[in-house]
């Protein structure tokens, strides 16, 4: 792992941090109240500065429900994308709870995020259907891509 960096699960506390990241790096931003939701019921790492704990440059955040465990959000802040912490984090989550008995892993990704559908790619994922006109863009609709992964348990 890049040195700089450390992954640690987030606190409450992280609150204002994650806003922050939110706000400036993704998207389509969730806002406060559903940053402070998702850090409350889910479960929720983030990657920041080895020397400041509390600078944060990327969020995690999945819900787990028996052993299968769904990916909500990925987050890198945009001044440091392409040095592989997406890779780092999304890995991180997959082997902690791989760890714990979860065998499968889904997420839902909008057919127009390249960086993401690579990134889940490289790691395993593989494509199993769509929800066709999921999401709204700015100039209509796009469909979500639906990935999973499954690992037997106890790998890592
Ligand atoms: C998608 C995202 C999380 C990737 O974060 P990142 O830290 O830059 O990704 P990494 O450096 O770990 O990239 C790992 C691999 O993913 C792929 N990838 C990542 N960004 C890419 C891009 N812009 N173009 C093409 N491939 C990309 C590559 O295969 C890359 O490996 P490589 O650099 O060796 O070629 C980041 O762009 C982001 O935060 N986007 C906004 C939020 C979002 O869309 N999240 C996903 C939906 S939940």
């Amino acid at each position: 792992m890049n040195s700089t960096y450390v992954i640690r699960p987030a606190v409450e506390s992280d609150v204002l941090g994650l806003e922050s990241l939110d706000k400036h790096s993704n998207p389509h931003p969730w806002g406060r109240t559903l940053v402070a939701d998702a850090l409350e019921v889910r479960l929720n790492w983030v990657m920041c500065e080895a020397q400041n704990p509390n600078t944060i440059v990327a969020w995690l955040t999945a819900s787990r429900c028996v052993d299968q465990s769904e990916l909500e959000l990925v987050l890198v802040d945009s001044n440091v994308r392409r040095q592989g912490i997406a890779k780092q984090l999304v890995q991180h989550w997959l082997d902690s709870l791989n760890k714990q008995g979860v065998a499968e892993f889904l997420l839902e990704v909008r057919e127009s995020n390249l960086a993401a559908i690579y990134l889940y790619e490289a790691l395993g994922f593989e494509l199993v259907g769509r929800r066709k006109q999921y999401y709204q863009t700015e100039t209509g609709r796009e469909s979500a891509c639906l990935y999973t992964l499954v690992s037997p348990v106890g790998r890592g």
